[in-house]
């Protein structure tokens, strides 16, 4: 068996090199191969995906995709949907698997088991929560959903997949996006008053009994730094200088952003909604900045202005471990014959996070 080609010789390779190389490679490869592309993926990675979408819509394109090999250029938990939803003999493929993603990160299973056993002690706890897991999170976390009648949401199912949750049981456990489960909350209607933190760190998540049983959703403590970084103070300065802007911002924004903003939605519903836009008009973008600075570029010779909302630059460093370097690599790697970088879900735990997965996809 050989080995694989090492990772060392393409560090130094500058990025048209690289760009080069991995156009040969996926010539060479041909229909072997499927690159799906998040939005916030860097332009010199972007340029070379078959197709690109939110996390919803790459799920559903993984499920449907005939090429033995599926290399996504995202993070962690993207690929890992990619290998659950795919067929058996398919390969997903992440090039670098520094590529996570700090929110997902914010809860783990030992912390959700705690939580649910914590909750176990106020209240029958199967009977009362639906555990509702963002796509952010690790496979084994969809499992746990998969196990106790939870389902997994996306930024751009979220209301759907919560009027489902609560078809199911009174109350909502979310996790790990506090922003995105206190929007969906607050969309359905219910008082931010009845929506508690869960701090994973503190006994009983830091809430009295009296508080669990009052609260229809729990929301985990947990947040995307990125997106923090917009305020809204940055929404107040662009509508005092232009009364005639129009703000849009991604669901893990905090919520005074979300309820200052004149549209909320997931990636995918923030470019198609810039680009269905009349000539002319100015935008206030609050989402990651490769997106941002992508969408600017291709809105100009339409005359509409596209700006991005925060006055530091932020940009997902996880998203950016996705570089030429480690594309080249990836398929130069499938052209000798060799798999590097695989994502694979072990069997049981992928069958559980299929059964939450399935769910959403149904109601989606
Ligand atoms: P979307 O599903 O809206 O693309 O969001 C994914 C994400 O990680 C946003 O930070
Ligand atoms: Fe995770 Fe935030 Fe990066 Fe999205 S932008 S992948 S939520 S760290």
């Amino acid at each position: 068996m050989t080995t694989p080609l090492p990772f060392d010789a393409y560090n130094s390779l500058s990025d048209a090199e690289c760009e080069a190389r991995i156009r040969a490679a996926r010539h060479q490869l041909g229909k072997e191969v499927v690159l799906l592309c998040h939005h916030y993926q860097r332009a010199d990675v972007y340029q070379h995906a078959d197709l690109t979408g939110d996390s919803l819509k790459l799920s559903r394109l993984a499920a449907q995709a005939d090429s033995p090999y599926i290399v996504f250029c995202g993070v962690h938990f993207m690929a890992e949907v990619a290998d659950i939803l795919s067929r058996p003999e398919q390969t997903a493929i992440l090039p670098d698997l520094a590529a996570g993603c700090s929110m997902a990160d914010m809860a783990n299973l030992a912390k959700v088991e705690r939580c649910w056993r914590e909750l176990g002690e106020v209240l029958d706890v199967e009977r009362e929560f639906t555990p509702v897991t963002y796509i952010n999170s690790a496979a084994d976390l969809k499992a746990f959903c998969g196990a106790h009648g939870g389902i997994v949401c996306t930024s751009s199912n979220a209301g759907s997949i919560a009027r489902w949750a609560f078809a199911q049981r009174p109350k909502i456990l979310f996790f790990p996006d506090q922003h995105l489960g206190r929007w969906t909350g607050h969309n359905l209607g219910i008082p931010l008053e009845d929506m508690q933190v869960w701090d994973p760190d503190l006994e009983c998540g830091g809430l009295t009994p009296a508080q669990i049983e009052k609260a229809k959703i729990l929301l985990w403590k947990g947040h995307c730094s990125v997106h923090q970084m917009f305020q809204k103070r940055h929404i107040d300065a662009f509508r005092a200088r232009y009364p005639d802007g129009i703000v849009i911002a991604h669901p893990e924004c905090n919520f005074e952003v979300c309820a200052a903003s004149d549209h909320v939605g997931s990636t995918e519903f923030i470019v198609k909604t810039i680009k269905a836009a009349p000539p002319g008009t100015r935008w206030l973008v609050g989402t990651e900045l490769n997106l941002v600075d992508r969408l600017a570029r291709e809105m100009l010779p339409q005359n509409k202005i596209v700006q991005f909302m925060a006055t530091t630059i932020c940009m997902c460093s996880t998203m950016q471990r996705i570089d030429p370097q480690h594309l080249a690599w990836t398929l130069e790697n499938l052209v000798a014959g060799q798999v590097v970088n695989p994502i694979v879900v072990p069997p049981h735990e992928a069958e559980l996070a299929k059964r939450a997965l399935d769910r959403m996809l149904a109601i989606s």
